[in-house]
């Protein structure tokens, strides 16, 4: 059986392009079972997952949840919110703990950078980072490219510009590793004091202006401004954002094409896209969550597969 060149999935950058191939062709398979009247599998009857969020969620945990259960693995829900983390316990002492319980691979959504990677040198357990701070979102990124393959038949030699808040976005550098692995080509958009500066070193071109970028693209992934990751004003109002780097009805209809509009959610309406622009047939943004499970039940089916060899 073909397996993953890795036993974690702790960010699209330790992946390979076979890797994000097996991924779709196994997501391809559960978008079947899913769309069935019995929508699940007893291929992880033997399984338990823990789900521990230190960060709000609702698609990725929801996703996860859904995904696991379609797959017949046994589920724990831990939210930090409501448990001794607030007590002091360190990150280490809680997951040794929920692992003492026999779980098989933990699920985390982290607002430190880098909290999966430390956790997998330090448990006896497969990790899917479901968001670590601004660093990677690897589950979102290759949802958003299965979406793209979806709708537009391949990724490759496709041009994909990502608008906004880049400088604090996992998804964004997560969705930059996945589209350039798979041959795609990539501008970003958004305030100069939003733009990492390292951002050409990943073969990435900065596009100032909206409007010529949305003119080049194919394909335009708009990102929420991260309010919560910013410590102060990084543009003067939201006013100002909105009329330099949202997008809206008027704007895409004096395009001479259609292009497809992408976002991750949660949406900011009004901010960053307007609701005629969110719920229009030009948006795949539903479809994306929906493939959002077929793509976790695919990671999850693949990396327990290697807990047996
Ligand atoms: N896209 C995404 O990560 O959404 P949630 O924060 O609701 O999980």
């Amino acid at each position: 059986m073909p397996a993953l060149s890795v036993r974690h999935l702790l960010g699209i950058k330790y992946l390979n392009e076979k890797d994000i191939e097996l991924i779709f062709e196994t997501a391809d398979q559960f978008k079947e079972v899913i769309n069935r009247s019995i929508k699940k599998v007893p291929s992880l009857r033997d399984i338990t997952i823990a789900n521990i969020f230190f960060e709000n969620s609702t698609r990725t945990k929801l996703s996860f949840e859904l995904a696991e259960k379609r797959l017949s693995a046994d589920v724990l829900n831990f939210s930090a919110s409501q448990s001794s983390v607030k007590k002091g316990e360190t990150l280490i002492d809680t997951v040794n703990n929920i692992l003492s319980m026999k779980v098989d691979m933990v699920v985390m959504r982290h607002p430190n950078p880098g909290a999966g990677i430390f956790l997998s040198k330090h448990v006896n357990a497969s990790i899917i980072n479901a968001g670590d701070g601004a660093h990677e979102h690897p589950t979102q990124a290759l949802l958003d490219s299965y979406s793209i393959r979806e709708k537009l038949g391949e990724v490759g030699g496709k041009k994909v510009i990502i608008v906004g808040d880049i400088l604090h976005s996992r998804v964004a550098l997560s969705n930059i590793f996945a589209l350039k692995l798979q041959g795609a080509q990539v501008k970003v958009c958004g305030p100069k004091t939003l733009i990492p500066k390292y951002i050409e070193s990943l073969g990435v071109e900065v596009e100032p202006d909206l409007r010529r970028g949305l003119e080049w693209c194919d394909v335009a992934n708009m990102l929420r401004v991260q309010n919560e990751r910013m410590e102060m004003s990084y543009f003067p109002t939201t006013r100002e954002y909105t009329q330099q780097f949202g997008i809206n009805r008027e704007l895409l209809d004096s395009l001479d094409k259609e292009i497809v509009i992408m976002h991750p959610g949660p949406i900011n309406r009004g901010v960053e896209i307007t609701s005629d622009v969110a719920d229009s047939s030009q948006s795949i943004i539903l479809h994306q969550v929906e493939n959002g499970v077929a793509i976790r039940m695919a990671v999850i089916y693949l990396l327990a597969s290697q807990l047996k060899t």
